[in-house]
C-alpha cells in the first residue's frame, strides 16, 4: 500500500500571514516604486495553501479580488472548500494537486503569487516547478512572496533538527517522532554546560522548539527534506527564472540597533550593491528565515525605499502619547517600547493616526488635519516627519498600507463579527484574524464563546442569555453570572470594534 502523505497523516495547523496579503505585497511595492495590482480587485495565487486559511483570510476581506490556492494534501483541500463555503467566499477557489505536476499556463495569470513555508520543505525539481509557476504566471506587474529557511541561522537550528531527527527516525508515526524529539531535546537542553557558547545556544534553541505545537514540530522540524538557502543564492535562482528581488516582506528587521557609522560601513564594504548588502546584514543578524518580494526582470524597482511614497499611502500605529511625561513627548507601544520624539509635526500625525486606530488613515489626511500653522512647516520638516515614520516602520509602530478593510468604528445594537474570524474560532483556534489583519488572542473560553454568538442577529440581552446558556458555572453561582454579563460583553463589544473585529 502507498504510504500517506504526511500532512493528510498530520495535517497542518493553520494560521494567517498578514505579511502576505496583497495589501502587504502591494503597498511594498509602492514604496519601491512598483505600481502593482490594486489590492481590492486583484488575482492571487497561494502554492501549499495548507487548508486555506491563509488565502481565506485575504478573501473574505476583499470580495471582488480573485484566490486560488493550490495544495497536495487532499485533507487541506477538503477542509479549505469547507471553510470557504462556511464563510460564503465564492471568490475562492482550491485545487488538490502537486505543484510539480501540472502545466502553469493552465492556471492563467496572477498578480500575485504566494509561497509561504514550501520552498524549503520540497524536493528540488518542485523548487524548481515552484519558480517556473512565478515564471509563467505572474502578471507584467505582479509581485511574487516566496518564504524559506536561511543560513545563516538556520546552521543553529540545524544541529537540533538533525539531533531530534537522529533519536526519532526509528519512530513509525508523528505522534511517536514528536515525542522522541521532544524527549532528546529536554535532554540535552537539560544536560548540557549553559555557561559555555555551545550551550547556551542549544538551551535557547530547545526552548522554542518545547513552545511548538506537536504538528509543526513534526513538519517543520522533523522533516527530511529541509533545504535553507543563503540569500545571494536564492536571488540567483530568481535571475534564472527571469525575476528580480526588489524588499523583504518584514520591515528590515535589526536594522535600528545598528548605528549610522555602521550601516554606511556595511553600504560600503558591499560596493553600495543591494545584494551584497542584504547578505552581509543576514551575517550580523544571523537570519534564520526570509519573506522574499520580487518582480519581474522588466520591472525595475527603486534601489531604496521612497519616503515620498508615503504621500499616497495610509498608515496605522496603537502608539499612545504617555501624558505622564514631562520635558520630551514620550508615546508608548502596544509592548510598552518607549519612544521619545521632539519633532512637533511627527507628533502631531502620531497623535491624528492614533486617534483613528485600527482605521487606516491616508498620511496627506493626517496632514491636512493639522490647522496649527506652526506645526505644518517646511519641506525639510515634512522630510524629516517622513523618514521618523520610517524608523517606527521598521520598528513595527506604524504600519503602512495602501488599503482601507471594511470594519465599523461603533458598536451597532445587534453586533456582527466577521464571519472569518467566527470561522476560526469554530475550528477550535484560539487567535482571531481582524479585517485589518491583525492576528488577535482571544485568552478565555467565554471570549470564545462571544465571538461564536456575533452574528448579526442578537441584541445585549440576547447575547446576555445565550451566553448564560453557554457558560457552565456552579448553580449558586448563575445569578451573579447573569449580573456580571451584560457588562463583561459591552465592554469586550468595545474592545472588538477597536480591534476592527466587527463588520456590522
Ligand atoms: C508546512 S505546510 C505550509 C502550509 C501553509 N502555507 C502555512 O504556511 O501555514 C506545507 C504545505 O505544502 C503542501 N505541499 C507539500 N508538497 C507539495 C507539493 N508538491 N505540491 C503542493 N503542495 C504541497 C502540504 O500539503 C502543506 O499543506
Amino acid at each position: 500500500m502507498a504510504e500517506q502523505f504526511s500532512y493528510d497523516q498530520l495535517p497542518y495547523p493553520s494560521y494567517t500571514f498578514p505579511k502576505s496579503f496583497p495589501d502587504r505585497l502591494a503597498t511594498m511595492a509602492a514604496l519601491y516604486g512598483i505600481e502593482a495590482a490594486d489590492p481590492s480587485s486583484c488575482r492571487l495565487l497561494e502554492l501549499g495553501c495548507g487548508d486555506g486559511t491563509n488565502l481565506l483570510a485575504m478573501a473574505y476581506t476583499t470580495l471582488e479580488s480573485r484566490f486560488t490556492g493550490i495544495d497536495l494534501s487532499k485533507v487541506h483541500i477538503e477542509k479549505a472548500r469547507r471553510s470557504a463555503e462556511w464563510i460564503g467566499a465564492n471568490n475562492a477557489s482550491f485545487l488538490q494537486a502537486d505543484v510539480s505536476e501540472f502545466d502553469p499556463k493552465s492556471l492563467g495569470e496572477f498578480d500575485y503569487i504566494v509561497t509561504h513555508g514550501l520552498f524549503s520543505w520540497v524536493p528540488e525539481h518542485v523548487r524548481a516547478s515552484i519558480l517556473r509557476i512565478y515564471s509563467e504566471c505572474l502578471a507584467a506587474k505582479g509581485i511574487g512572496y516566496i518564504s524559506y529557511n536561511a543560513f545563516p541561522g538556520a546552521h543553529i537550528r540545524r544541529m537540533l533538527w538533525e539531533m531530534m531527527r537522529f533519536h526519532s527516525d526509528g519512530e513509525k508515526g508523528p505522534a511517536e517522532r514528536v515525542k522522541k524529539a521532544r524527549e532528546i531535546a529536554v535532554l540535552i537542553a537539560e544536560s548540557v554546560d549553559a555557561d559555555t557558547p555551545y550551550g547556551a545556544v542549544l538551551q535557547r534553541e530547545v526552548e522554542k522548539i518545547i513552545a511548538r505545537e506537536d504538528q509543526g514540530l513534526f513538519h517543520d522540524d522533523l522533516e527530511n527534506l529541509n533545504q535553507p538557502f543563503y540569500f545571494y543564492e536564492f536571488v540567483e535562482r530568481l535571475k534564472q527564472n527571469g525575476l528580480r528581488y526588489f524588499a523583504e516582506a518584514d520591515p528590515e528587521p535589526g536594522i535600528e540597533r545598528l548605528s549610522t557609522k555602521q550601516i554606511d560601513r556595511i553600504n560600503e564594504v558591499s560596493d553600495h550593491d543591494t545584494v551584497r548588502r542584504e547578505q552581509l546584514l543576514d551575517f550580523i543578524r544571523g537570519q534564520r528565515f526570509r519573506c522574499s518580494l520580487f518582480c519581474r526582470d522588466s520591472v525595475l524597482p527603486l534601489d531604496n525605499v521612497s519616503h515620498e511614497a508615503l504621500d499616497s499611502l495610509l498608515l496605522t500605529t496603537r502608539l499612545e502619547q504617555d501624558v505622564s511625561s514631562t520635558d520630551s513627548v514620550t508615546f508608548v507601544g502596544p509592548n510598552g517600547q518607549k519612544i521619545e520624539l521632539n519633532h512637533p509635526l511627527t507628533i502631531t500625525v502620531l497623535k491624528n493616526l492614533k486617534n483613528e486606530w485600527p482605521r487606516a488613515v491616508p498620511f496627506r489626511q493626517a496632514l491636512d488635519a493639522i490647522s496649527d500653522p506652526g506645526i505644518v512647516g517646511t519641506d525639510d520638516d515634512l522630510a524629516t516627519c517622513r523618514r521618523y515614520l520610517f524608523d517606527l516602520f521598521n520598528v513595527e509602530l506604524v504600519e503602512i498600507h495602501c488599503f482601507q478593510a471594511p470594519f465599523v468604528r461603533d458598536v451597532s445594537a445587534k453586533p456582527e463579527v466577521s464571519r472569518f474570524a467566527r470561522l476560526q474560532v469554530e475550528l477550535g483556534s484560539r487567535v482571531v484574524t481582524t479585517m485589518a489583519g491583525a492576528n488577535i488572542e482571544l485568552s478565555s473560553p467565554a471570549l470564545r464563546v462571544l465571538t461564536s454568538l456575533l452574528d448579526g442577529r442578537r441584541d445585549l440581552q440576547g447575547l446576555t442569555e445565550s451566553m448564560a446558556e453557554r457558560i457552565e458555572v456552579p448553580e449558586a453561582e448563575e445569578l451573579t453570572l447573569r449580573e456580571q454579563l451584560p457588562q463583561m460583553i459591552e465592554s469586550n463589544l468595545q474592545k472588538m470594534c477597536d480591534l476592527g473585529l466587527l463588520i456590522g
